[in-house]
């Protein structure tokens, strides 16, 4: 299948500073790549990273995505984003689920399971991440914690799972410059091809990305894992060349 680069801008970014990226980024695309590429921005540059798309012809491939979505439809939900309006602007995916969003947030595996169903009733594939701790790591659980992040969202979604994107962030690999190795993270992504198996008989198209320090140096062992359907990409999407490079590394 084809690999799908996903760049996390998280809560990184200006108009100049976007401009700036994406311009870069422009020039680099101008061959068009073999995989999917996309940006999950900050929901307020998504008008902005719209325009911009537009008008730089050869960023026509790169896909538009957000970086939460809320798990209402409409209403009184204060400070919250609908999937309706992120679709308003044209976005093709939002991530659900971040470990952020989990530790920071207090996001349990029913809200995210939830927001995943929400964003698929209205046309956003969700990007649903799943990952353990260090501590998790190392007492040894991390098989048991991702199948049960994934569970909340089989159960939430059924047959829907399909139209998925699945991510794998081992927390302690988030911002740390500590990569799972390519063996370590190829083992997990099995244990959640098997878990999706056991769902839908539509496993084999559920992208599973992986993402926790992929940069311009490891990306290419990292998707050359037989499991790993490309990358969700933090600290080095947002600089062109290093962004570029990972896109290039994929097939
Ligand atoms: P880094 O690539 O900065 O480690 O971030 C990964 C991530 O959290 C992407 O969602």
């Amino acid at each position: 299948m084809t690999q799908l680069i996903a760049g996390n801008w998280k809560m990184n970014g200006s108009l100049a500073a976007n401009e700036a990226l994406l311009t870069a980024l422009a020039q680099g695309l101008a061959t068009p790549p073999r995989a999917e590429v996309a940006v999950c921005v900050p929901a307020p540059y998504l008008a902005q990273v719209r325009a911009l798309s537009a008008q730089l012809p050869s960023l026509e491939p790169l896909q538009l995505g957000a970086q939460d979505v809320s798990s209402q439809a409409a209403g009184a939900f204060t400070g919250e984003v609908s999937p309706s309006m992120l679709k308003d602007f044209g976005c093709r995916y939002a991530i659900v689920g971040h470990s952020e969003r989990r530790q920071y947030h207090g996001e349990t595996d029913a809200l995210v399971a939830e927001k995943a169903r929400q964003a698929l009733a209205h046309g956003i594939t969700p990007i649903v991440c799943v990952g353990e701790s260090l501590a998790e790591r190392e007492a040894g659980t991390t098989v048991d914690v991702v199948k049960r992040q994934l569970a909340a969202v089989i159960q939430a979604n059924g047959h829907c799972i399909s139209e998925i994107v699945l991510a794998y962030e081992p927390v302690w690999a988030i911002g740390t410059g500590k990569t799972a190795t390519p063996e370590e993270a190829q083992a997990v992504h099995a244990v959640l091809r098997a878990q999706l198996k056991a769902a839908t008989p539509q496993a084999e198209r559920v992208k599973i990305l992986y993402g926790g320090s992929m940069n311009a140096a490891n990306a290419a062992t990292l998707l050359a894992q037989p499991d790993i359907d490309g990358g969700l990409i933090g600290g080095a999407a947002l600089k062109a060349a290093d962004f570029l490079t990972i896109i290039a590394a994929a097939r």
